[in-house]
Protein backbone atom coordinates (compact mmCIF):
# COMPACT_ATOMS: atom_id res chain seq x y z
CA UNK A 1 0.00 0.00 0.00
CA UNK A 2 1.41 3.57 -0.63
CA UNK A 3 2.82 5.53 1.53
CA UNK A 4 -0.49 8.28 1.79
CA UNK A 5 -2.95 6.03 1.57
CA UNK A 6 -1.41 4.02 4.62
CA UNK A 7 -1.48 7.85 6.76
CA UNK A 8 -5.02 8.46 5.49
CA UNK A 9 -6.24 4.89 7.29
CA UNK A 10 -4.39 6.26 10.29
CA UNK A 11 -1.86 3.10 10.14
CA UNK A 12 0.90 3.96 11.60
CA UNK A 13 4.38 5.33 9.71
CA UNK A 14 7.51 4.45 10.66
CA UNK A 15 10.13 7.33 10.58
CA UNK A 16 11.55 6.59 7.47
CA UNK A 17 8.53 6.88 5.52
CA UNK A 18 7.32 9.52 7.73
CA UNK A 19 10.96 11.30 6.39
CA UNK A 20 9.68 10.53 2.55
CA UNK A 21 6.66 12.23 2.85
CA UNK A 22 8.22 15.37 4.61
CA UNK A 23 10.88 15.76 1.85
CA UNK A 24 9.72 15.11 -1.18
CA UNK A 25 7.36 17.07 -3.47
CA UNK A 26 5.83 13.71 -5.06
CA UNK A 27 3.15 12.60 -2.86
CA UNK A 28 1.97 16.80 -2.36
CA UNK A 29 -0.77 15.95 -4.79
CA UNK A 30 -2.58 13.11 -2.88
CA UNK A 31 -1.86 14.74 0.66
CA UNK A 32 -3.91 17.56 -0.57
CA UNK A 33 -6.59 14.82 -1.83
CA UNK A 34 -6.92 12.79 0.97
CA UNK A 35 -6.67 15.51 3.67
CA UNK A 36 -9.48 17.29 2.03
CA UNK A 37 -11.50 14.49 2.28
CA UNK A 38 -10.99 13.61 5.78
CA UNK A 39 -11.76 17.09 7.10
CA UNK A 40 -14.92 17.45 4.81
CA UNK A 41 -15.98 14.35 6.47
CA UNK A 42 -15.31 15.23 9.44
CA UNK A 43 -15.69 19.33 9.40
CA UNK A 44 -17.57 19.24 6.09
CA UNK A 45 -16.96 22.78 4.56
CA UNK A 46 -16.96 24.34 7.95
CA UNK A 47 -14.14 27.12 8.84
CA UNK A 48 -13.89 28.27 12.16
CA UNK A 49 -13.40 32.10 13.03
CA UNK A 50 -11.16 32.84 16.06
CA UNK A 51 -11.04 36.57 17.03
CA UNK A 52 -7.55 37.60 17.91
CA UNK A 53 -6.75 39.92 20.46
CA UNK A 54 -2.97 40.66 20.81
CA UNK A 55 -3.38 42.69 23.96
CA UNK A 56 0.76 42.62 25.06
CA UNK A 57 3.86 43.14 23.31
CA UNK A 58 5.86 43.16 26.47
CA UNK A 59 7.79 39.78 27.13
CA UNK A 60 10.15 39.08 29.80
CA UNK A 61 11.73 35.83 27.29
CA UNK A 62 14.00 36.21 24.72
CA UNK A 63 13.45 33.77 21.85
CA UNK A 64 16.09 34.00 18.89
CA UNK A 65 13.20 34.49 16.73
CA UNK A 66 10.98 36.46 17.58
CA UNK A 67 10.48 40.42 17.14
CA UNK A 68 8.75 41.15 20.38
CA UNK A 69 12.17 39.14 22.70
CA UNK A 70 13.37 41.28 25.42
CA UNK A 71 16.68 42.11 23.60
CA UNK A 72 14.90 43.75 20.47
CA UNK A 73 15.07 47.48 22.17
CA UNK A 74 13.52 48.94 18.36
CA UNK A 75 9.85 47.14 19.49
CA UNK A 76 7.44 49.87 20.49
CA UNK A 77 5.90 48.30 23.46
CA UNK A 78 2.33 48.69 24.42
CA UNK A 79 -0.35 47.12 26.86
CA UNK A 80 -4.16 47.08 26.40
CA UNK A 81 -6.22 47.88 29.24
CA UNK A 82 -9.34 45.80 30.65
CA UNK A 83 -11.74 47.96 28.98
CA UNK A 84 -9.91 47.94 25.80
CA UNK A 85 -9.44 44.38 25.66
CA UNK A 86 -13.54 44.19 26.02
CA UNK A 87 -14.53 46.57 23.54
CA UNK A 88 -12.19 44.26 20.74
CA UNK A 89 -14.48 41.36 21.86
CA UNK A 90 -17.51 43.29 21.80
CA UNK A 91 -16.95 44.47 18.15
CA UNK A 92 -15.52 41.11 17.59
CA UNK A 93 -19.27 39.53 19.01
CA UNK A 94 -21.56 42.10 16.85
CA UNK A 95 -19.36 40.56 14.09
CA UNK A 96 -20.47 37.09 14.95
CA UNK A 97 -17.39 36.06 16.88
CA UNK A 98 -17.86 33.50 19.65
CA UNK A 99 -14.38 32.68 20.35
CA UNK A 100 -11.85 35.31 21.39
CA UNK A 101 -8.23 34.26 21.62
CA UNK A 102 -6.18 36.74 23.84
CA UNK A 103 -2.83 36.61 22.83
CA UNK A 104 0.10 38.19 24.17
CA UNK A 105 4.18 37.85 24.78
CA UNK A 106 5.10 36.89 29.00
CA UNK A 107 4.24 39.85 30.52
CA UNK A 108 4.43 40.43 33.86
CA UNK A 109 2.11 42.95 34.44
CA UNK A 110 -0.79 40.58 33.68
CA UNK A 111 -0.43 38.71 36.65
CA UNK A 112 -2.80 35.62 37.87
CA UNK A 113 -5.68 38.44 39.50
CA UNK A 114 -5.07 40.76 36.49
CA UNK A 115 -5.96 38.08 33.75
CA UNK A 116 -8.31 36.18 35.98
CA UNK A 117 -10.64 39.24 36.09
CA UNK A 118 -10.39 39.98 32.11
CA UNK A 119 -11.30 35.99 31.82
CA UNK A 120 -13.81 36.42 33.67
CA UNK A 121 -15.58 39.73 33.07
CA UNK A 122 -15.36 38.50 29.02
CA UNK A 123 -17.13 35.24 29.97
CA UNK A 124 -19.93 37.61 31.55
CA UNK A 125 -20.38 39.43 28.99
CA UNK A 126 -20.24 37.16 26.74
CA UNK A 127 -21.57 33.77 28.13
CA UNK A 128 -22.12 32.32 24.67
CA UNK A 129 -18.33 32.52 23.47
CA UNK A 130 -14.93 31.00 24.41
CA UNK A 131 -12.23 32.43 25.60
CA UNK A 132 -8.53 31.00 24.44
CA UNK A 133 -5.39 32.17 26.14
CA UNK A 134 -2.28 32.37 24.35
CA UNK A 135 -0.24 33.61 27.11
CA UNK A 136 2.96 31.28 27.45
CA UNK A 137 4.48 29.70 30.20
CA UNK A 138 2.89 30.26 33.41
CA UNK A 139 2.76 27.53 36.65
CA UNK A 140 0.35 24.99 37.02
CA UNK A 141 -1.55 26.68 39.63
CA UNK A 142 -1.79 29.85 37.44
CA UNK A 143 -3.55 27.29 34.79
CA UNK A 144 -5.78 26.76 37.43
CA UNK A 145 -6.76 29.94 38.40
CA UNK A 146 -7.24 30.58 34.71
CA UNK A 147 -9.65 28.09 33.74
CA UNK A 148 -11.41 28.63 36.86
CA UNK A 149 -12.20 32.32 35.79
CA UNK A 150 -13.27 30.76 32.20
CA UNK A 151 -10.79 30.05 30.13
CA UNK A 152 -11.44 26.77 28.31
CA UNK A 153 -8.69 26.69 25.96
CA UNK A 154 -5.02 27.23 25.32
CA UNK A 155 -2.60 27.89 22.87
CA UNK A 156 1.19 27.12 23.64
CA UNK A 157 3.25 25.73 20.87
CA UNK A 158 6.18 23.54 21.75
CA UNK A 159 8.24 25.06 18.98
CA UNK A 160 9.94 21.76 18.49
CA UNK A 161 9.91 18.51 20.24
CA UNK A 162 14.12 18.02 20.07
CA UNK A 163 16.06 19.18 23.04
CA UNK A 164 19.24 19.96 20.78
CA UNK A 165 17.54 21.97 18.17
CA UNK A 166 14.93 23.67 21.41
CA UNK A 167 18.11 24.59 22.82
CA UNK A 168 19.54 26.39 19.38
CA UNK A 169 15.87 28.65 19.43
CA UNK A 170 15.91 29.97 22.60
CA UNK A 171 18.43 30.84 25.66
CA UNK A 172 19.35 28.32 28.05
CA UNK A 173 16.68 29.66 30.97
CA UNK A 174 14.10 28.18 28.53
CA UNK A 175 13.61 24.12 28.03
CA UNK A 176 11.65 22.03 25.83
CA UNK A 177 11.46 19.96 28.79
CA UNK A 178 9.21 22.94 30.93
CA UNK A 179 7.40 23.67 28.00
CA UNK A 180 6.27 20.21 27.66
CA UNK A 181 4.93 20.01 31.06
CA UNK A 182 2.96 23.44 30.45
CA UNK A 183 1.41 21.34 27.73
CA UNK A 184 0.65 18.38 30.39
CA UNK A 185 -0.33 20.47 32.91
CA UNK A 186 -2.56 22.49 30.94
CA UNK A 187 -4.44 19.33 29.18
CA UNK A 188 -4.56 17.72 32.98
CA UNK A 189 -6.23 20.64 34.23
CA UNK A 190 -8.92 20.19 31.33
CA UNK A 191 -8.33 23.01 28.94
CA UNK A 192 -9.06 22.09 25.26
CA UNK A 193 -4.95 22.62 24.48
CA UNK A 194 -2.96 23.73 21.52
CA UNK A 195 0.53 22.90 20.22
CA UNK A 196 2.70 23.11 17.44
CA UNK A 197 5.80 24.41 15.86
CA UNK A 198 7.51 26.85 13.12
CA UNK A 199 8.04 24.79 9.64
CA UNK A 200 11.83 25.74 8.58
CA UNK A 201 12.94 27.51 11.54
CA UNK A 202 17.02 28.12 11.71
CA UNK A 203 18.58 24.49 12.23
CA UNK A 204 15.34 22.34 11.62
CA UNK A 205 15.92 19.07 10.04
CA UNK A 206 13.69 16.83 8.95
CA UNK A 207 14.57 14.03 12.03
CA UNK A 208 13.12 17.29 14.18
CA UNK A 209 9.97 17.55 11.98
CA UNK A 210 9.05 13.64 12.71
CA UNK A 211 10.14 14.47 16.48
CA UNK A 212 7.00 16.71 16.38
CA UNK A 213 4.97 14.87 15.08
CA UNK A 214 6.09 12.31 17.26
CA UNK A 215 5.46 14.51 20.24
CA UNK A 216 1.66 15.89 18.87
CA UNK A 217 0.59 12.50 18.49
CA UNK A 218 2.04 11.83 22.56
CA UNK A 219 0.38 15.11 23.47
CA UNK A 220 -2.81 14.60 21.57
CA UNK A 221 -4.06 18.13 21.23
CA UNK A 222 -7.34 19.37 20.25
CA UNK A 223 -6.28 22.32 17.86
CA UNK A 224 -2.83 22.59 15.53
CA UNK A 225 -1.02 25.24 14.61
CA UNK A 226 2.32 25.31 12.29
CA UNK A 227 3.79 28.58 9.91
CA UNK A 228 6.66 29.12 8.43
CA UNK A 229 8.95 30.55 10.45
CA UNK A 230 9.54 34.33 9.36
CA UNK A 231 12.26 36.30 9.32
CA UNK A 232 12.47 39.23 11.65
CA UNK A 233 15.26 41.73 11.07
CA UNK A 234 15.85 43.21 14.46
CA UNK A 235 16.56 39.21 15.99
CA UNK A 236 19.97 37.70 16.32
CA UNK A 237 18.08 35.12 12.82
CA UNK A 238 17.99 37.99 10.83
CA UNK A 239 20.13 36.18 8.45
CA UNK A 240 18.44 33.24 7.91
CA UNK A 241 15.84 32.18 5.20
CA UNK A 242 12.21 32.27 5.90
CA UNK A 243 10.52 28.67 5.84
CA UNK A 244 8.71 27.95 2.89
CA UNK A 245 4.91 28.03 1.93
CA UNK A 246 5.18 24.82 0.53
CA UNK A 247 6.64 22.60 3.11
CA UNK A 248 3.98 24.04 5.49
CA UNK A 249 1.46 23.21 3.16
CA UNK A 250 2.74 19.62 2.92
CA UNK A 251 2.55 19.51 6.98
CA UNK A 252 -0.79 20.80 6.88
CA UNK A 253 -2.16 17.63 4.97
CA UNK A 254 -0.19 15.83 6.57
CA UNK A 255 -1.03 16.85 10.32
CA UNK A 256 -4.99 16.61 8.95
CA UNK A 257 -4.33 12.83 8.19
CA UNK A 258 -2.41 12.33 11.50
CA UNK A 259 -5.22 14.14 13.19
CA UNK A 260 -8.60 13.73 11.26
CA UNK A 261 -10.28 15.69 14.49
CA UNK A 262 -7.84 18.70 15.17
CA UNK A 263 -8.30 22.25 14.75
CA UNK A 264 -5.93 23.82 12.30
CA UNK A 265 -5.31 27.00 11.43
CA UNK A 266 -4.52 28.53 8.64
CA UNK A 267 -2.28 31.22 9.93
CA UNK A 268 -1.41 34.68 9.33
CA UNK A 269 2.55 33.74 9.03
CA UNK A 270 1.19 31.39 5.88
CA UNK A 271 -0.03 34.50 4.30
CA UNK A 272 2.60 36.73 4.99
CA UNK A 273 5.14 34.23 3.16
CA UNK A 274 2.62 33.70 0.04
CA UNK A 275 -0.51 35.23 -0.89
CA UNK A 276 -2.23 32.79 -1.58
CA UNK A 277 -0.99 31.41 1.85
CA UNK A 278 -4.07 30.76 3.70
CA UNK A 279 -6.21 29.47 0.71
CA UNK A 280 -3.94 26.98 0.08
CA UNK A 281 -3.89 26.17 3.76
CA UNK A 282 -7.59 25.52 3.95
CA UNK A 283 -7.44 23.07 0.55
CA UNK A 284 -4.74 21.34 2.11
CA UNK A 285 -6.27 20.22 5.39
CA UNK A 286 -6.39 23.58 7.70
CA UNK A 287 -10.40 24.36 9.08
CA UNK A 288 -9.72 27.78 11.45
CA UNK A 289 -9.08 31.75 10.28
CA UNK A 290 -7.69 33.80 13.34
CA UNK A 291 -9.02 37.26 11.82
CA UNK A 292 -7.15 39.80 14.22
CA UNK A 293 -9.99 42.43 16.37
CA UNK A 294 -7.19 44.61 18.04
CA UNK A 295 -7.28 48.00 17.97
CA UNK A 296 -5.58 49.64 14.52
CA UNK A 297 -3.34 51.79 16.17
CA UNK A 298 -1.25 48.42 17.83
CA UNK A 299 -1.66 46.32 15.00
CA UNK A 300 1.68 47.29 13.68
CA UNK A 301 3.24 46.92 16.80
CA UNK A 302 2.63 43.48 17.68
CA UNK A 303 5.61 42.02 14.83
CA UNK A 304 6.65 38.40 15.51
CA UNK A 305 8.44 38.63 11.86
CA UNK A 306 9.17 40.92 9.24
CA UNK A 307 5.99 41.95 6.94
CA UNK A 308 3.22 40.83 8.59
CA UNK A 309 -0.10 41.11 6.83
CA UNK A 310 -3.41 42.52 7.90
CA UNK A 311 -1.72 45.31 9.89
CA UNK A 312 -3.27 47.88 8.79
CA UNK A 313 -7.12 46.34 8.84
CA UNK A 314 -10.06 47.32 10.60
CA UNK A 315 -11.82 44.14 12.26
CA UNK A 316 -15.03 44.75 9.79
CA UNK A 317 -12.32 44.66 6.95
CA UNK A 318 -10.16 41.73 8.17
CA UNK A 319 -12.92 39.42 8.40
CA UNK A 320 -14.65 40.48 5.07
CA UNK A 321 -11.13 39.66 3.51
CA UNK A 322 -11.24 36.36 5.23
CA UNK A 323 -14.87 35.27 4.81
CA UNK A 324 -14.19 35.84 0.33
CA UNK A 325 -11.11 33.77 0.76
CA UNK A 326 -12.62 31.34 2.52
CA UNK A 327 -15.21 31.01 0.06
CA UNK A 328 -12.77 31.44 -2.98
CA UNK A 329 -11.00 28.65 -1.06
CA UNK A 330 -14.67 26.48 -1.72
CA UNK A 331 -15.63 26.20 2.39
CA UNK A 332 -17.81 28.69 3.99
CA UNK A 333 -16.85 30.35 7.72
CA UNK A 334 -19.44 29.16 10.79
CA UNK A 335 -19.97 31.47 13.65
CA UNK A 336 -20.29 28.84 16.40
CA UNK A 337 -17.86 28.26 19.28
CA UNK A 338 -16.32 25.98 16.82
CA UNK A 339 -15.27 23.30 19.82
CA UNK A 340 -13.54 19.79 18.75
CA UNK A 341 -15.12 17.26 17.72
CA UNK A 342 -13.73 14.03 19.29
CA UNK A 343 -17.11 12.15 18.22
CA UNK A 344 -16.92 10.34 14.61
CA UNK A 345 -17.76 13.93 13.29
CA UNK A 346 -19.47 14.55 10.10
CA UNK A 347 -21.89 17.49 9.57
N1 LIG B 1 8.17 33.58 12.44
C1 LIG B 1 7.08 32.78 12.50
N2 LIG B 1 6.44 32.50 13.63
C2 LIG B 1 6.90 33.06 14.76
N3 LIG B 1 6.48 32.94 16.02
C3 LIG B 1 7.27 33.70 16.80
N4 LIG B 1 8.21 34.31 16.05
C4 LIG B 1 8.01 33.91 14.78
C5 LIG B 1 8.66 34.17 13.55
N5 LIG B 1 9.74 34.95 13.47
C6 LIG B 1 5.40 32.03 16.41
C7 LIG B 1 5.85 31.09 17.51
C8 LIG B 1 4.91 31.45 18.65
C9 LIG B 1 3.72 32.02 17.93
C10 LIG B 1 2.86 32.91 18.76
O1 LIG B 1 4.30 32.75 16.87
O2 LIG B 1 5.64 29.75 17.10
O3 LIG B 1 4.56 30.35 19.45
FE1 LIG C 1 -6.80 40.54 7.69
FE2 LIG C 1 -7.18 39.98 5.03
S1 LIG C 1 -7.32 38.70 6.74
S2 LIG C 1 -6.94 41.88 6.01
Amino acid sequence: MDTVKKLALSRDLDDGELSALISSDRFDGELREQADAVRRKVYGDAVFIRGLVEFTNYCKNDCYYCGIRRGNKNAERFRLTADEILACCEEGHALGFRTFVLQGGEDPFFDDGTLCGIVSSIRERFPDSAVTLSVGERSRDSYLELYRAGAERYLLRHETADNAHYGRLHPSVMSAENRKKCLFDLKEIGYQVGSGFMVGSPYQTVENIVCDLRFLKELDPDMIGIGPFVTHSETPFANFESGSAELTLRLLSILRLMFPHALIPATTSLGTVSPTGREDGLRSGANVVMPNLSPVRVRNKYLLYDGKICTGEESAQCVACLDARVRSAGYRIVTDRGDVRRDGGSV
